[in-house]
């Protein structure tokens, strides 16, 4: 079967036996099913969860299911950088290495408020915690590893605010998610390039689910306090949505077709990739912008006080020169593995 034909379902997803995975956002919606299809085929599932308790109630229900399921719940905030780095050394601590790193949780459209780091909350969950659990657990990787990022048809409706990534002056609570799903994507083309340039087997594939029935669509509503909105919400879902177990079906692609290359994307081939089967799908063209993705990439190192693939081969990959794109406001990086992110983050963001 080709990358751009259909009906690729839940069945095609080959034998997974001695494999490991981590899903992040594995207590609901997409998370779970993507947990529930890889723990079928035989790999082991680390399910890293901000909610523990909903995540053992997940994973107890799997294991009813399908009693050979081999599923462990891990704590993970990944907006909370100290939380992050918690769960990767427990990651290093259970396993010897990960085939399948499933960068999925996130939030839509809440509104504006903090990290722990002090980061806006969707640009911080969304992409820098994942950047930082990337850039922790790269070592643990296996040759043949892949990375699946899980970005949005929102990254179309959103754009890099440079002069005000944290929504600081200006926020708008569905702008701020499109931007975050945005840097899902720079960061899924940017960390494709870089493993290339650095000679790195493993392989960034990235996904988008289309629109599926998750408790996504209910966060922001009831952070909100807004019962018209949570009411739209809940129509939308009835009647527009397919399910969490379809709309896993783009990340369960990139994360098991073995056809599949680094850079590829996937997601429903339905009307606006809204619903369907997974294929290969375009993008934006401002998430393959080369000069972006390393401008982020820079401001996520920045924020996180971790380096991720960054050394001699960037000069190739990013496109830019070691000056040209961090702000005159930027910080000098040299130093970050031993900087305090906070006062990096604060620093970095104008
Ligand atoms: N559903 C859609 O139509 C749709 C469309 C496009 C893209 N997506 C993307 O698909 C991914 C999964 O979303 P979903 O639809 O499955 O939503 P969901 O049902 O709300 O699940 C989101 C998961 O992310 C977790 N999460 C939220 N904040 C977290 C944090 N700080 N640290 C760790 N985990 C956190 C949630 O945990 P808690 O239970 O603790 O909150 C939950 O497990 C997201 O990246 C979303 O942007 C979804």
């Amino acid at each position: 079967m080709s990358l751009e034909d259909s009906r690729w379902t839940e069945a095609d997803v080959p034998r997974l036996d001695g494999k490991v995975a981590l899903v992040t956002g594995a207590n609901g919606g997409l998370g779970v099913e993507t947990a529930r299809v890889l723990a079928a085929r035989g790999a082991r599932v680390l399910m890293a969860c901000r909610t523990v308790a909903k995540g053992e109630a997940v994973a107890e229900h799997l294991r009813q299911q399908q009693p050979d399921a081999d599923v462990q719940v891990l704590a993970l905030d990944l907006a909370d950088l100290s939380s992050v780095g918690r769960c990767a050394a427990q990651v290093q601590e259970e396993v010897g290495s990960l085939d399948l790193l499933i960068n999925n949780a996130g939030i839509m459209a809440i509104p504006r408020r903090d990290t722990a780091d002090g980061l806006e909350m969707q640009l911080g969950t969304n992409h820098i915690g994942h950047f930082a659990l990337t850039a922790r657990l790269l070592p643990l990787l296996a040759p043949e590893a892949r990375i699946v990022t899980v970005s949005s048809q929102a990254h179309r409706m959103g754009w890099m605010a440079w002069s005000d990534l944290m929504g600081q002056r200006r926020y708008d609570k569905w702008l701020s998610y499109g931007q975050s799903k945005l840097a899902n994507l720079l960061f899924h083309f940017e960390l494709d390039r870089r493993l290339r340039a650095s000679g790195a087997t493993q392989r960034a594939v990235a996904a988008h689910p289309g629109y599926a029935a998750t408790n996504l669509q209910h966060v922001g509503p009831q952070l909100s306090g807004s019962p018209r909105e949570a009411k739209l919400m809940r129509l939308a879902n009835r009647y527009l949505a397919q399910s969490a177990a379809h709309g896993a079906l783009p990340s369960l692609r990139a994360a098991t077709d073995p056809k599949a290359q680094g850079g590829d994307y996937f997601g429903p081939d339905g009307f606006w990739e809204v619903r369907g089967w997974p294929v290969l799908v375009g993008h934006a063209n401002r998430a393959g912008d080369v000069a972006d993705a390393a401008r982020l990439w820079r401001h996520s190192e920045a924020w996180t006080g971790l380096s991720l693939l960054s050394g001699a081969a960037l000069t190739q990959t990013a496109g830019s020169s070691d000056s040209e794109d961090l702000d005159a406001d930027d910080v000098d990086t040299d130093d970050r593995e031993t900087e305090a992110p906070v006062a990096m983050a604060r620093a970095a963001t104008p």
